[in-house]
């Protein structure tokens, strides 16, 4: 009989904070695969509003916010080269959101590169629903730095922890 080999992927990412496009992503990661590690990394080319910790807090309890019933989903924290972090968890997949033609180029680069370095795991590609496409973590940020409401965008938690963090910057 053939054994189902359990599907582990890696949903990869600065969170910078968190927004509802990523948790669009990882609910549909976790419609198709045994089980999603949001894995937060440690990008060199940025330095984030939010520390490592903070980021990782506000990925779980945005988790526990939209989805608590998804109990496919964990959470890690990893540093250098996402193909080694992803064998060493067994995945056989990363998961990438590809939101506009624009993400392409950088995506096909780094799956390609991923794909040479670890030639077993695949990159798999999806695609956030529409509302979410114009959405990144700089922007977010950006409209709370100058007290926007972002509440339509992020989770609760992040919403209040960017007005926090913004208070105590400014203040
Ligand atoms: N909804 C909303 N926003 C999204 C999104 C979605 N579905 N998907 C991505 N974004 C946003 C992110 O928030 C981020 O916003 P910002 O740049 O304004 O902060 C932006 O789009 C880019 O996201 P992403 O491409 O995921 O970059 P990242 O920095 O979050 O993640 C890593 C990149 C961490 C996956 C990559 O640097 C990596 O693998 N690092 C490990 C080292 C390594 O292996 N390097 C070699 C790679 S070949």
């Amino acid at each position: 009989m053939n054994e189902h080999k359990k599907t582990v992927v890696i949903y990869p990412g600065t969170f910078d904070p968190i927004t509802n496009g990523h948790l669009d992503i990882i609910e549909r990661a976790s419609e198709l695969f045994d089980e999603v590690i949001v894995a937060l990394a440690r990008n060199s080319q940025k330095s984030p509003l939010f520390s490592e910790q903070e980021r990782l807090k506000l990925v779980e309890r945005s988790l526990m916010e939209c989805c608590p019933h998804r109990t496919n989903i964990r959470t890690d924290a990893f540093q250098g080269l996402l193909v080694e972090y992803a064998t060493a968890r067994n995945a056989t997949a990363v998961v990438r959101g590809l939101r506009a033609m624009s993400d392409f180029e950088y995506e096909f680069q780094m799956a390609l590169m991923n794909r040479k370095l670890a030639p077993t795991i695949s990159t798999v590609f999806l695609m956030p629903h529409e509302e979410y496409t114009y959405l990144n973590s700089t922007i977010i940020r950006e409209l709370a730095r100058y007290g926007k409401d972002v509440s339509d965008f992020v989770p609760n938690v992040v919403a209040a922890a960017l007005k926090e963090k913004f208070e105590i910057k400014y203040h």
